[in-house]
């Protein structure tokens, strides 16, 4: 959430490059951007605005025409305050000397607000940032730039990440404790980029130092040096190459990233089951050896996991606790230094999950993780990783992610069972079936469901045993881009309560597997149509109940990798019929690294 862009170095083009940068963690947030960089005479150029910096190019903004060798630049995903100019980063502290951008939440923002108050700063927005830009002015007028930020970092309460420069100095100073912030460096002499993720600089390098939490960063023409935010102390960091594949990054012969990384599934599954056995044998070592696992994810990815405890359940016969990240603090009395988390997340920023992963460590726990973003925060803190290798993913609403999440999970489940060579066998097959279903006809064929219930107001989904969290994911993707209201349940609740919601011709989409599932969750898909609801079948075989019958392949206890995919091309097609934008939806961001 947010993006941040930092650039201190001798090209004479820094905000250009700022903007650049912007575009590329533009899915960390899209609601306004801005810039601010310091001109040949020293003055401090501002530009922001609302809306998306990738419609920028036409305003041709007044900051490109300056020489600039340092600015910052920020995309912002709003929390504080709404969508306007004035609520846009940078914000400037009060002499207008000091310019800021900030991701995450400073959560003791009103307290400071009233103090900086009374001490005579005057407030421009309604954002918490703007409150840290003003506190380092209070302490920058009394120990300098420098040892004003570190004692104003010290005042802070929350998880955030900020970068600040100085009107009088060449010099960038950042800080962070829950938001991600990575530095790059080069490739010229003293030349050093700040992003929130790599795409803001991969362009120009892909040599990175980390920045972790409780840690600040002072880069000036003197070089890079790094201190802990607590107490003060100078830190060594080591320059760490990254091997990034920038060409999955661009869209392509796609209109969109979203239906691009679906189509993309026809490779992934296989990239994310090709890895060392060892790997995978070490992490369901872990799992047998712990006494008490729990899977948490958010979103998406806590779809997934609850998924993962469904696929230990059937196919290694162990009980593995699920529970959403934003959940799991209610469970830290359970846990011991025998316990193990194994959290899901694509991103492995999301700052919920990254703080049951801080909950747990402190109670020894031990760490697994499964995620897309190999130099994330979560698989820097993790014991244990497994990368799933899907390539960068950029549309909002995960797809490649989550099938490839789930085959990882498939194959754990399978090495604890002492069966990874069949788990290793049903996924390959699996792969294979998706290659053949993912084809133009069988696109077209979803596409025409989809226009033919592009104006609905409602769907519903069900699902039972492995494919029940298929059912949530499946409303998750319809809400995320098409604004429909869905809402998925297990087939069998619905005669509880959820019933009465069905009405004349809403679509309601079974997701009936071929396996001890099928007649329950086809009597509750009969059970809908009698009712009056239109039943979409997303099945290996057709069924007199389906009024639209969607074939998937037979995939096995692969079930909800091949189930989802469909949903996916329909929640696609119905957020274009709707003139929706699927890559960048309303309200959200791609990396939810506020809590
Ligand atoms: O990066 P993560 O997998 O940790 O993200 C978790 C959720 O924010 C994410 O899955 C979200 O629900 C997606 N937009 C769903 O498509």
């Amino acid at each position: 959430m947010c993006g941040i862009f930092g650039y201190l170095g001798p090209q004479n083009n820094a905000s250009e490059m700022a903007i650049d940068g912007l575009k590329n963690l533009e899915y960390r947030g899209y609601d306004s951007w801005g810039v601010a960089c310091k001109n040949e005479n020293g003055d401090l150029l501002l530009e922001k605005h609302i809306g998306k910096i990738s419609e920028a190019d036409d305003l041709r903004p007044e900051i490109l025409d300056s020489i600039n060798h340092l600015a910052i630049g920020h995309s912002r995903w709003a929390t504080h305050g709404g969508v306007t100019d004035q609520n846009a980063h940078p914000h400037l502290s009060h002499s207008g000397n000091i310019a800021l951008v900030h991701n995450g939440i400073v959560e003791n923002y009103v307290e400071l607000r009233e103090e900086l108050k009374k001490d005579g700063f005057e407030f421009k927005s309604e954002t918490d940032t703007e409150t840290i830009v003003h506190l380092i002015e209070k302490y920058v007028s009394e120990v300098g730039f420098e040892e004003g930020v570190k004692k104003a970092v010290k005042r802070l309460e929350g998880r955030y990440a900020f970068l600040a420069i100085h009107k009088e100095e060449e010099k960038m100073i950042a800080a962070r404790t829950g938001s991600p912030l990575i530095v790059g460096v080069g490739p010229l002499d003293n030349e050093y980029f700040l992003g929130s993720d790599v795409p803001a600089f991969y362009k120009h390098t892909k040599r990175v130092m980390y920045l972790d939490d409780e840690q600040m960063v002072i880069i000036d023409n003197s070089g890079i040096r790094f201190f802990n935010t607590k107490t003060d102390e100078a830190i060594e960091k080591r320059v760490v190459e990254l091997t990034l594949d920038i060409e999955s990054a661009e869209k392509g012969k796609y209109a969109h990233f979203m239906l691009k990384e679906i189509m993309e599934q026809k490779d992934t599954l296989s990239r994310a089951i090709n890895q060392e056995p060892e790997l995978i044998e070490g992490m369901a070592q872990a799992i047998e050896d712990a006494r008490g696992t729990f899977l948490i994810g958010c979103g998406t990815a806590g779809k997934v996991a609850l998924t993962g405890s469904y696929l230990f359940s059937r196919i290694a016969k162990k009980h593995v606790n699920f529970t959403f990240g934003s959940e799991f603090a209610s469970y830290q009395d359970f846990l011991t230094d025998k316990t193990l988390l194994l959290s899901i997340s694509q991103s492995g920023e999301t700052a919920d999950t990254l703080e049951a992963i801080e909950v747990a460590q402190k109670k020894g726990v031990k760490i697994a993780s499964i995620v897309n973003v190999e130099s994330s925060t979560m698989a820097r803190i993790s014991d244990l990783v497994i990368p799933i290798k899907a390539g960068p993913e950029k549309a909002v609403a995960s797809t490649k992610a989550t099938t490839s999440q789930m085959a990882i999970l498939t194959l754990l489940a399978y090495a604890c069972a002492g069966k990874l060579n069949e788990g290793q066998q049903l996924l390959a097959a699996t792969a294979g079936k998706i290659n053949d279903m993912l084809n133009p006809r069988y696109e077209d064929h979803i596409k025409a469901l989809a226009d033919k219930i592009v104006d609905v107001e409602s769907m519903y989904i069900i699902g039972k045993g492995l494919n029940y969290p298929m059912a949530l994911e499946a409303a998750i993707k319809l809400q995320e881009v098409s604004y429909i209201h869905a809402e998925g349940f297990a087939g069998g609740e619905l005669k509880h309560g959820p019933i009465a919601l069905i009405t004349e011709g809403v679509p309601c989409i079974a997701i009936v597997a071929n396996d001890e599932t099928r007649s329950d969750i086809l009597s509750n898909a009969m059970e809908i149509k009698a009712r009056g609801g239109y039943i979409i079948g997303v099945s290996p075989e057709n069924s007199e109940i389906f009024d639209y019958w969607i074939k998937v392949p037979d995939a096995g206890n692969a079930s909800p990798i091949v189930n989802i995919i469909p949903i996916q091309i329909l929640a696609y097609h119905l957020a274009i019929g709707r003139e929706n934008n699927p890559d960048m939806p309303r309200n959200l961001a791609k990396s939810v690294t506020v809590k």
